[in-house]
């Protein structure tokens, strides 16, 4: 079955309340839901009210009181249909269902991990408890009572705020919570277990009062410090910069071991997956430190963007996933480097929303169909989603901005609206039309721009040429023309942009060109010298160019725009240029050579003692295996790609080897590891400097020195990628990985780190490793963090083996999938789309990826999740 966005229709009936009572224990749990059931105003006729359901066991239905009997409904594990319901416009029914917490290993709906009841519901999760109108238009106030043996489970937690609690014969005990914002259903939350707790309050700015509470695995506690304190700041945050007042009195977070995404934002109890709460310096990195903020303000960020503001159906999922990325991005943009965060995000999307844009899997911000709505939990949802209200504030501008969002959120609180909806707002408020804008939200693919520039020294004029073009996607072969924001600046020699006097061929505001047509000669007139140009500067929109650039223009900006993002996408070019020629140079047999201003650009970038230690980071980092891949586009041979940036990091290595050791010496911090973005930013330079200085000499010493001598997980995890990349067959290195292998086997979230390095590992002796790596007594192919940190790793982050000539990689992958097939559909289709990019290989290991996918699907009984992934990544 296909949903389609042109079939949305508005439900016949409303659940305003919903009383659920959950006796609890893992083997079987009873469910008894109440619903308040209402006939919309404007349904004349009584229809059939059809809940949903997924998997379920009815036990009993009472309608209005009086059990149903016979032909009064009908009842499958999918479907609970009653003909014909009460004529009154109000009834109630009593739904009593069954289920086995404990045998629920797809993680959706109500399971046990690690001995605690937990709940995800989003998106279709909640009809795996009870029979429901699962949509997010259906927006009911829930009454929850939870019951439970109050030594397994002294915790129960629901939404909202808590009403009652008391004990119950049989050494059981209850809670209840009531949650006064009508919310779907795909927002309810129950947690029950025995949990430690990190307690703390925030008062907001019109002064009520907040309990605070995140709930860890008993010994974690310390662990969650860094959580908290991101929560806190958050919703500051929120307040400061959006006018967003929390609206419960409580606000509770628990992390759990076992959950197929990164977090929920289930109404006033979000739960996590732990990788993404629990952190100090003996276990976490710097990243992970800054993905724990980035996630919990995300899901913070949620109660106004996703919560209060819902989505009317799944096709407006960006509706609150884009927005609210962009929400959290900002946030670590405010409270760490702006610059720095923005490359890292383009870094980002360019990684993983850009192939599937430019793949099988290519379809819109707004999706206008689909199978699976688990499949659409997208990086081009989420990212490029945010990308788009990105754009719309370059257009706009940060006041009109505001002023859009306040509309928002005053026209739509407590609705499910659509992206019309919030593009209106926009309109409204600024007085501008998106029409042509809202086109980022329809039309799938990555948006080409070509440009070319002259300077007539005579008229002292400097023109632009730019041509835009959208490449066909599945299902769109013809595009429309885009409204392309393209932020732009004329660099004069002294690195400042240089004034014009007028401007004519497109409109041009604020230092944005604004592309709305196929092509535009863009003439600037009063320009007294040559300009370099710089343009799409932060990367204002998320496209890909192409332009005659000369190397030493590029050069000239990397060292002079006054855009700190141009300065490194300059330098990042070059580096991907010189990559390009060099897998074309390995190809042919020959050793690549490098330019020396390139490699001495990069030198002299290290030692710019004016530019932020993660900035340098950054720059000093070569485009990955998978960047120089997509810009070949066809024909990829990703072992001459390895083979050309290793000898590129060498260059860099050997050139910049008496720089690098002096500068990675006056790096190294005395002072307690602090997770602040200063010195995270020491670290990653001297991290990033460790890998060449071992490559100089070839030596597994400066790592293995650094390996043993860390304090600190960042420093200690870097180490070991060094000597588990470059010196895997040395004693040191195998010194290292059992040395970290024992002091951590008992803790997961660190132990995922000895299998995630291990996987990544870009050697064709990887394949044979993984093999035994998952005979390890600690690998579980039913925890998905385990399973990621292990295949997914091998399949998305290691090009080299994942696309061994021999198809190896392939099967390995594909056999793990087909055995997470059977319990867990949705971890399994998405490792499932590592095949994505198979067509752009060369043929050997293109028609090797083509038999491992259709063995897989040849299969019978499918998921919907994996036959949806397979079938249209064949097509
Ligand atoms: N809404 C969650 C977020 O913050 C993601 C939940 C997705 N879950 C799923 N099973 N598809 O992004
Ligand atoms: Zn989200």
């Amino acid at each position: 079955q296909i949903f389609r966005l042109e079939d949305y229709r508005e439900s016949d009936y409303l659940i305003p309340e919903v009383e659920l009572t959950f006796l609890l224990d893992p083997q079987e749990t009873l469910v008894r839901a109440r619903l308040i059931v209402e006939r919309r105003e404007n349904v004349a006729a009584v229809t059939a009210l059809e809940l949903d359901g997924d998997g379920l066991n009815l036990s009993s239905l009472a309608i209005d009181g009086t059990p149903a009997t016979g032909t009064a409904f009908e009842a499958t594990p999918d479907r609970l249909i009653i003909a014909r319901p009460p004529s009154a416009k109000r009834f109630t029914l009593d739904i009593e269902t069954r289920l086995q917490p404990s045998r629920n290993k797809a993680l959706m709906g109500l399971y046990v991990s690690s001995d605690v009841f937990c709940t995800q519901c989003e998106a279709e999760g909640f009809r795996r408890i009870t029979y429901f109108l699962d949509r997010p238009d259906i927006l009911s106030v829930y009454t929850v009572r939870i019951e439970a043996d109050k030594k397994a489970a002294p915790l129960l937690l629901s939404n909202g705020n808590p009403v009652e609690s008391g004990k119950l014969d049989g050494g059981r005990h209850f809670a209840v919570w009531h949650d006064p914002h009508p919310k779907p259903s795909y927002l309810f939350a129950l947690v029950a277990g025995d949990l430690g707790v990190v307690s703390d309050s925030f008062t907001t700015a019109s002064g009520r009062k907040v309990a605070l509470g995140v709930y860890v695995e008993h010994g974690n506690e310390t662990r969650a410090a860094y959580a908290m304190d991101a929560l806190k700041r958050s919703m500051r945050w929120d307040e400061e910069r959006f006018g967003r007042e929390y609206d419960l009195d409580v606000f509770n977070l628990v992390a759990v071991s076992d959950f197929n995404m990164g977090a929920m934002e289930n109404k006033g109890l979000n739960i996590f997956n732990d990788k993404y709460v629990l952190a100090d310096a003996d276990t976490a990195t710097d990243l992970d430190f800054a993905n724990i903020e980035a996630i919990i303000g995300h899901e913070y960020f949620h109660n106004w963007t996703g919560n209060r503001i819902t989505c009317r159906d799944w096709f407006q999922l960006c509706l609150k996933e884009g927005l609210t990325v962009f929400r959290d991005h900002e946030f670590s943009a405010d409270q760490r480097s702006r610059p720095v965060k923005r490359i890292a995000e383009v870094r980002g999307l360019r990684a993983h929303q850009f192939p599937e844009d430019q793949g099988p899997l290519a379809h819109p911000v707004r999706p206008r169909r689909y199978r699976e709505i688990n499949n659409f939990y997208t990086a081009t949802v989420y990212e490029k989603g945010s990308e788009v209200v990105r754009m719309i504030r370059t257009i706009l501008g940060e006041d009109a901005f505001r002023a859009g969002m306040d509309l928002y959120f005053e026209r739509h609180d407590g609705q499910a609206v659509t992206i019309e909806d919030f593009i209106k707002a926009f309109e409204d408020a600024s007085d501008r039309d998106l029409a042509q804008f809202a086109l980022w939200y329809h039309q799938a693919g990555t948006p080409h721009v070509a440009i070319s520039s002259r300077y007539d020294a005579g008229e002292k004029s400097f023109t632009i040429e730019i041509e835009q073009s959208v490449p066909p996607t599945p299902s769109e072969s013809r595009k429309r023309l885009m409204h392309i924001p393209l932020a732009f600046g004329l660099v004069g020699a002294d690195g400042q942009d240089m004034a014009f006097d007028a401007v004519e061929g497109a409109v041009v505001e604020d230092g944005v060109i604004h592309v709305r047509k196929r092509h535009h000669s863009v003439r600037f007139t009063g320009v007294p010298a040559r300009p370099v140009l710089s343009i799409n500067r932060g990367f204002s929109a998320p496209i890909t160019l192409s332009g005659e650039t000369s190397t030493d223009d590029r050069l000239f900006l990397a060292r002079h725009d006054s855009d700190p993002f141009s300065r490194w996408q300059s330098l990042n070019t070059l580096f991907t240029e010189a990559l390009l020629s060099a897998t074309r140079t390995v190809r042919g047999g020959d050793e690549p050579l490098f330019a020396s201003e390139l490699v001495g650009a990069a030198v002299s970038l290290a030692a710019n003692d004016a530019l932020e230690p993660a900035f340098r980071a950054l720059a000093l980092t070569l485009p990955g295996e998978p960047d120089v891949a997509r810009e070949i586009g066809a024909n990829i041979d990703p072992d001459a790609i390895h083979t050309a940036r290793i000898a590129l990091l060498k260059a860099i290595a050997r050139e910049g080897r008496a720089t690098f050791d002096a500068l990675y010496a006056g790096l190294h911090d005395n002072a307690p590891f602090m997770p602040d973005a200063a010195g995270a930013g020491r670290r990653a330079l001297r991290n990033v400097l460790l890998e060449y200085l071992a490559l100089a000499d070839e030596n597994p010493a400066p790592a293995k020195r650094q390996f043993d001598a860390a304090d600190n997980m960042t420093d200690r995890a870097a180490a070991l990628t060094v000597l588990a990349n470059h010196f895997g067959e040395t004693q040191e290195a195998r010194a290292a990985l059992s040395a970290f292998e024992a002091r951590y086997a008992d803790d997961p979230l660190v132990l995922d780190k000895w299998f995630q390095i291990q996987a990544s590992v870009p050697a064709p002796e990887t394949v044979a490793l993984m093999r035994s790596l998952m005979e390890h007594p600690h690998f579980s192919i039913t925890n998905p963090n385990r399973v990621r940190a292990l295949i997914g790793t091998f399949a998305m982050g290691n090009q080299r083996a994942f696309h061994s000539a021999d198809g190896s990689g392939y099967r390995l992958v594909a056999d793990t999938v087909l055995a997470l097939e059977a319990h867990n559909p949705q971890v399994a289709a998405r490792l499932a789309t590592a095949f994505r990019s198979w067509r752009s290989l060369e043929t050997g290991r293109r028609d090797e990826a083509r038999r491992v996918l259709s063995d897989i699907a040849k299969h019978e009984n499918l998921s919907r999740d994996l036959a949806d992934i397979v079938e249209r990544t064949l097509a």
